[in-house]
């Protein structure tokens, strides 16, 4: 059993937990997840690291709350336990001196964001962080994203800010206006990580996606978790979490996403009941 020792809403429906996970604290690093269970019957959610302490042997998860899964975690409150956390899971991310790096993120993907930009910038780089939401009331942990970047950017669909907009426009933009970027690292739902990808692209800039689909065991052997990258069958949980963007069939990927929504909705109306 693993003890939720700090629980915050951040966001509608934006959801931060601390648990007590000693072992996985000290071998945590940038780009890894946890798959949670939060009792004998629950699904295995895997979920991005958002930070860890060694020294107090916790790990820290962001996630949005969509689904029966996450809503029972979500009901846990501090002091509550949950049955399984496995991890740390997944390749770490690739951390270089790359140059001039992007950080783009937004919802859930803002608390990976954060040991990614810490580790970017202890390897040397130039992080400009471009933070998106829907409005002013989705954007949290800014602080934090601007203490740790070089520059940040908020920008808001409902247009509240001297920047409208989302990530992928402000990524077209910037990359149009000739500014120097050599790497482009996403972090939040697919559709965004997708459409940043794509913003990128014409300019040949390698933008690196975090992919956590569906997933069961989060070791390579039962497939659920596969994603077609570059033409070929690759797993997120062993192979992943991160991928090239301009290589995955983001088609595919959304299409298998789409596969279950009506055992979704059965399971969470027999939840609620
Ligand atoms: Fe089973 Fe990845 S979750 S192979």
């Amino acid at each position: 059993m693993y003890r939720i020792c700090e629980k915050e809403v951040l966001a509608p429906n934006i959801i931060h937990m601390c648990f007590e996970a000693p072992r996985i604290a000290g071998a945590a690093r940038p780009g890894q997840f946890l798959i949670v269970r939060v009792d004998e019957r629950g699904e295995r959610l895997p979920l991005s690291l958002a930070g860890w302490d060694p020294e107090k042997g916790t790990v820290d998860v962001v996630f949005y709350v969509l689904g029966t899964s996450t809503m029972k975690l979500a009901s846990l409150k501090e002091g509550d336990c949950v049955l399984n956390l496995a991890g740390p899971l997944g390749e770490p991310t690739e951390i270089s001196h790359f140059g001039d790096v992007i950080c783009a993120c937004g919802c859930f993907g803002i608390g990976p964001a954060i040991p990614l930009i810490k580790s970017l910038k202890d390897a040397g780089n130039r992080v400009v962080t471009v933070v998106e939401g829907r409005s002013r009331s989705f954007i949290f942990w800014e602080d934090r994203l601007r203490s740790l970047s070089d520059k940040l950017h908020v920008v808001l669909g409902d247009g509240s800010c001297s920047e409208p907009g989302w990530a992928n426009e402000f990524i077209s933009r910037y990359l149009s206006e000739g500014n120097r970027v050599d790497r482009i690292f996403v972090h939040g739902c697919p559709f965004m990580m997708m459409v940043v990808s794509e913003a990128s692209r014409p300019f040949g800039v390698k933008t690196v996606v975090s992919l956590t689909p569906l997933m069961v065991d989060g070791t390579g052997m039962c497939g659920a978790c596969r994603v077609e990258v570059g033409g070929e069958t690759r797993f997120a949980c062993v192979d992943g979490p991160d991928f090239d963007g301009h290589l995955v069939n983001w088609r595919m990927l959304t299409n298998r996403m789409k596969q279950l929504v009506g055992e979704e909705d059965l399971s969470q109306r027999l939840w609620e009941r």
